[in-house]
């Protein structure tokens, strides 16, 4: 079931979204060689507590953090630790807030000092598959129109699209329907229609697509090892097209 959102709906979880766009404003300067990922769990988690907010992440399906923070070659739900950063890693920064019972959702990846220009290229590619999938997020278009976009300026790239995590629907709930994935063909999929939310959140990979889970059972890291890099909106389709809702 897809859960469509009134006007007024969408501006309680634009609400819980801008909590989130507020911790990635405030950490993007602060991310340096020698920063702890749990310093900036602690950053996030106090931003969030302020607002009255809730890091809805933590205790999600026994997921024990406010945030998520994967390094390198780790593409999604690394824990944070006390390990510093180092010049030339990449880290994508993920969190959930919930305000007022309405969800926002939203990474961001980060260059620690100076990085590789391969590192450089695929954040940049990441970013532009994000822009170019939101561009395509238009009512009367196919969830197909989107992700077509993101997976054709991937792979014209010489980058793998993750297969194994999902964009999803937002709202009450973390992962309302549509669950998608990022590849897919244009003029295919779910229409498109005024009043849903959701998440675009390519996951663009150096190397393979393909990846493992740890020990730990959370941390989704590519299988060859090579980088993994991640930006996710949550958005709100409107009748005069798709609105941020987590802009920074
Ligand atoms: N942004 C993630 C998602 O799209 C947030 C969930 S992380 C989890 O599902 F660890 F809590 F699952
Ligand atoms: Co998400």
């Amino acid at each position: 079931m897809v859960i469509l959102k009134s006007k007024h709906e969408i501006e309680a979880i634009r609400k819980a979204c801008q909590v989130v766009a507020e911790c990635h404003r405030t950490i993007a300067p602060l991310i340096q060689p020698g920063i702890t990922t749990n310093e900036i769990e602690r950053i996030f988690e106090g931003i969030i507590l302020k607002h009255g907010a809730k890091p809805y992440t933590k205790g999600y399906k026994g997921y024990p953090y406010a945030t998520c923070a994967s390094v390198n070659d780790v593409i999604a739900h690394g824990f944070p630790s006390d390990k510093p950063l180092e010049e030339g890693d990449i880290v994508t920064i993920d969190t959930v807030a919930e305000l007022d019972g309405w969800l926002g959702d939203s990474a961001w990846s980060y260059a620690v000092g100076n990085i590789s220009p391969t590192a450089e290229k695929l954040m940049r590619v990441t970013k532009e598959c994000l822009d170019l999938g939101i561009a395509q997020a238009q009512p009367g278009n196919r969830l197909g129109d989107v992700t077509s976009a993101i997976q054709r300026h991937a792979e014209s790239n010489g980058f793998g699209v993750v297969r194994d995590l999902l964009a999803h629907g937002i709202g009450r709930d973390l992962h309302e329907e549509p669950n998608y994935m990022h590849v897919g063909k244009p003029g295919k999929g779910l229409r498109i229609k005024e009043g849903m939310v959701f998440t675009i959140e390519p996951m663009i990979t150096e190397g393979t697509y393909y990846m493992t889970i740890d020990a730990d059972d959370w941390t989704a890291r590519t299988l060859d090892r090579k980088l993994a890099a991640q930006y996710e909106h949550t958005i709100a389709i409107t009748a005069e097209g798709p609105q941020i809702l987590t802009a920074q």
